[in-house]
């Protein structure tokens, strides 16, 4: 029977933190989580969330998680806690990792993730940062893979800021061997640190391409992929941006290019008629909600390998 294997990093904060091995199991253990194929028994492990931002898929998609695994959560509300009074993460961390087994932490700048897991006797899972957001593309390429099967044969265009969704898409491509092309407009490409970690773990020659040119991205893709222009945290440069963005949006024209076969994904909450329209997401070529979907079984899969 399938059994959950231990990671060997003890945290998941970044893409990175996984092999390429391990997405795969992760994938493999989802799937069967998915299809009912899987049972596993926390015995009342306690997960803990804080979360500096709105969500609506990833806190629920892991409080439902736990809760099938046998387990509870506990939503640190920051406001109401002390954590919104600015206590040191370094004391949090170690009071809240002899309360709970694992935490899974969404707020803005990638070092303060860091300093939990730095203080964290427990594992803390990265549920978006500025740079990341690793438990969305397990779910995006689980997703890829119900659709493909075989990610080699796979090109993944993502159209939009290059922020931490597309840096996880990235390398977590770069992992599974996915060709991705990034297509923002200037001044908006990915992280360079990120391109050249992705560049140099990929086997893949010219997995990645970053480009300007909205239609070369899109031509033959078979996953055409968007996010938000303006994420949380950017409510002031809204204006900028849209004016920025203008004509990065996924309509049916912009279909039409990518490949035949190819699906819309979009790892919500999305802005009709800005990043895409209401007609491509309702479309049949969207997997939009499965992709949501995903999230809860590809967290399910990651919280049994952490704490098994
Ligand atoms: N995709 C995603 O992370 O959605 P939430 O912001 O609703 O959690
Ligand atoms: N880039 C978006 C993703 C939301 C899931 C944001 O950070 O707001």
């Amino acid at each position: 029977m399938l059994k959950p294997n231990k990671l060997v990093n003890k945290n998941f904060l970044s893409s990175l933190d996984m092999s390429s091995e391990e997405v795969n199991h992760i994938m493999e253990l989802a799937e069967n989580f998915k299809n009912k194929n899987l049972n596993i028994d926390l015995n009342n492990k306690v997960l803990g969330l804080i979360f500096d931002k709105s969500s609506t898929r990833t806190r629920v998609s892991f409080q439902v998680a736990m809760s099938r695994l046998g387990g509870n959560t506990i939503d640190l509300n920051p406001i109401t806690s002390q954590i919104g009074r600015g206590e040191p993460i370094k004391d949090t961390a170690r009071v809240l990792s002899r309360y709970c087994d694992v935490l899974a932490i969404r707020t803005f700048n990638q070092y303060a993730i860091e300093e939990y897991a730095k203080w964290s006797s427990i594992p803390v899972i990265n549920a978006l940062t500025d740079l990341e957001h690793p438990c969305q593309a397990l779910a995006d390429y689980m997703t890829i893979k119900e659709e493909f099967n075989d990610f080699k044969k796979v090109v993944l265009t993502f159209i939009g800021d290059g922020n931490n969704v597309a840096n996880s898409l990235i390398l977590c491509g770069a992992l599974l061997g996915v060709e991705v092309r990034i297509a923002c407009p200037k001044g908006y490409e990915p992280n360079s640190l990120v391109i050249n970690k992705a560049n140099a773990i990929s086997k893949k020659n010219n997995f990645l391409k970053i480009t300007n040119d909205l239609y070369s991205a899109v031509s033959g893709a078979n996953v055409l992929y968007t996010d938000v222009w303006s994420s949380m945290g950017e409510e002031n440069k809204k204006e900028d941006k849209d004016k920025d963005f203008h004509g990065f949006t996924i309509d049916s024209n912009l279909v039409e290019k990518a490949a035949k076969d190819a699906i819309i994904l979009h790892c919500l909450p999305a802005y009709r008629s800005k990043e895409i329209t209401d007609e491509i997401i309702e479309s049949k070529n969207s997997r939009i909600f499965n992709q949501a979907e995903n999230r809860m079984h590809a967290q399910q899969a990651l919280l049994s390998c952490l704490l098994s």
